[in-house]
């Protein structure tokens, strides 16, 4: 029997900017909130180097920012969630800076704002240059430990969801560093646990963050959107580390080149916009130069030089550790998993389709991000969301249902995950096509058969076998054997239909 905690206000999971800024939203209500890892530590938003895209500026507007992030999504946006990201955009970044999130200012106090591939014009409030992601969420971290409403346990890892009878969600299984379980129950549950780039063995994401929350969410039934689109940054350091340290977009955006191995400038011969295409344009771009054995690199010396350890620290940092010198070298680049703009999928307030259910930030689809996600615009979904999600917390009603008994879903072993990822960046990654899908969704029911069927490899399944069913080329989803487009079509699915769909085909 596991231990039980009967908790009298409502419960998140995850402890990045989404997590945090709904935990603050749902004053007074009391919140507990927990995270696997130290605060700090094992979350996306908190590595973030580009910033906060929002109509700040006099000569910018939500209109523009919404025409830029539907252009970015290739027909797969839901124009009502873009106008709420990018009409409350502005005030979000506002109560991030009242906050204390240290944004970088012009001399008459505005927001300094920089270009990033996509945007018509520069939108990107940034901290230090490169440090956005790891200020603003100290920010809201500071603000939350200070908060008389919240309590926040690190060292907690959700095993699985309870579930009363009639399938509403009652809180979750939870599993200490010791692993000991815990039933928490509460009156509503918001997953808030980033994307999933610990699935691939090439990522700029922490390892840690491997598609838990939406396969959590999926095994107890919730409605999954678009999972086959992942983006992938095209400028991961290709040092061999894991994971891949960051080159941000921002370089590209302050006129770094991309070159071969011979210094030639590649990017011209690929896109009118050079440097500044589309990011999954920029990934395939480079992958191809890769793959003809042309290797591919970020020349800053002439656009950043002298100016780099200022302006961009923490890239700086990572190249120096690397033994690199981004002011006189060529950063050596590849492409790597970044983001999922495929998620649970919510209302405009974070509801999924499961009662008692809530989901926020990268393990959400809002339907902001479409089958591309516009650079910097994933902080502000998590900031955005995040807020309207903690007010429907606040407002939560306690149910007065039982949840039943729950057992924790199988982990994969680590060998078999090390597998899994290297097979998910080779078959799912940049470029894809069906024989290569087909064999990877077949190594994952092998696993399922050996292991059994836990969040992990439920994620990677929905991922896999949504981009094999999606015969067509989008924004994230390059399919070498389909590179046309089909009429747009969003995905939603449940694992049953994924089955019924699978035993129908059998
Ligand atoms: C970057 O700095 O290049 C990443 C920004 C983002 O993913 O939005």
């Amino acid at each position: 029997m596991n231990q039980r905690i009967q908790h009298d206000g409502v419960l998140i999971l995850g402890a990045g900017l989404a997590g945090l800024t709904a935990a603050l939203a749902a004053a007074p209500r009391r919140v507990l909130l927990l995270s696997p890892t130290p605060l700090g530590e094992g979350c996306s938003s908190a590595w973030a180097q580009g910033g906060m895209a929002a109509a700040l500026a006099d000569e910018d507007s939500p209109a523009l920012h919404a025409r830029d992030t539907i252009a970015a999504g290739a027909g797969l946006c839901d124009p009502e969630a873009v106008a709420v990201l990018t009409g409350e955009g502005p005030d979000a970044v506002r109560a991030l800076a009242d906050l204390g999130a240290p944004f970088d200012r012009t001399e008459d106090g505005g927001f300094s704002q920089g270009l990033e591939a996509a945007h018509s014009l520069a939108r990107v409030a940034r901290v230090g240059g490169d440090g956005a992601g790891r200020a603003i969420h100290e920010a809201v971290v500071t603000a939350a430990l200070a908060a008389p409403h919240i309590e926040i346990r690190t060292g907690l890892r959700a095993r699985s969801l309870l579930q009363d009878a009639a399938g509403r969600v009652r809180g979750a299984l939870v599993e200490d560093d010791a692993g000991a379980l815990t039933e928490i129950v509460a009156a509503a549950t918001l997953l808030a646990t980033g994307g999933l780039g610990g699935l691939y063995a090439v990522t700029t994401t922490p390892r840690e963050v491997r598609g838990e929350g939406l396969g959590l969410a999926a095994l107890a039934g919730a409605v999954i959107a678009d999972p086959e689109f992942v983006q992938f940054h095209p400028t991961a350091i290709d040092i061999g580390a894991d994971p891949a340290p960051l080159a941000t977009e921002a370089l590209r955006g302050e006129g770094a080149i991309l070159r071969d191995q011979t210094g030639r400038a590649f990017m011209t011969a690929y896109h009118p916009a050079a440097e500044l295409a589309p990011r999954d344009v920029v990934a395939r771009a480079i992958q191809s130069e890769q793959l003809a054995g042309r290797g591919a690199f970020l020349d800053a010396t002439q656009a950043i030089g002298e100016a780099f350890p200022h302006e961009f620290p923490a890239v700086f940092a990572a190249c120096q550790a690397a033994g690199l010198d981004p002011r006189i070298q060529p950063i050596p680049v590849t492409p790597a998993c970044h983001y999922h703009m495929g998620g649970i999928a919510t209302d405009l307030d974070g509801r999924t389709s499961l009662p008692g259910l809530l989901a926020a930030g990268e393990c959400a689809s809002t339907g902001v991000h479409g089958a591309n996600r516009l650079a910097s615009n994933s902080l502000l979904e998590a900031a955005v969301f995040g807020a309207r999600a903690g007010a429907v917390l606040r407002d939560a009603v306690a149910p007065v249902t039982e949840p039943l008994p729950a057992v924790p879903w199988p982990d994969l072993p680590g060998g078999a995950l090390a597998g899994l990822r290297q097979a998910m960046s080779h078959q799912a990654g940049v470029v894809r096509d069906g024989a290569g899908l087909t064999d990877l969704l077949a190594r994952i029911e092998t696993l399922r058969e050996l292991h059994g069927e836990g969040p992990v490899l439920t994620a990677a399944r929905l991922v896999v076998a949504c981009a094999l069913e999606r015969r067509e080329s989008r924004g994230g989803h390059f399919r070498r054997d389909y590179p046309g487009a089909q009429p747009a079509r969003r995905t939603f699915i449940t694992l049953a239909g994924l089955d019924a769909r699978k035993v129908a085909a059998e």
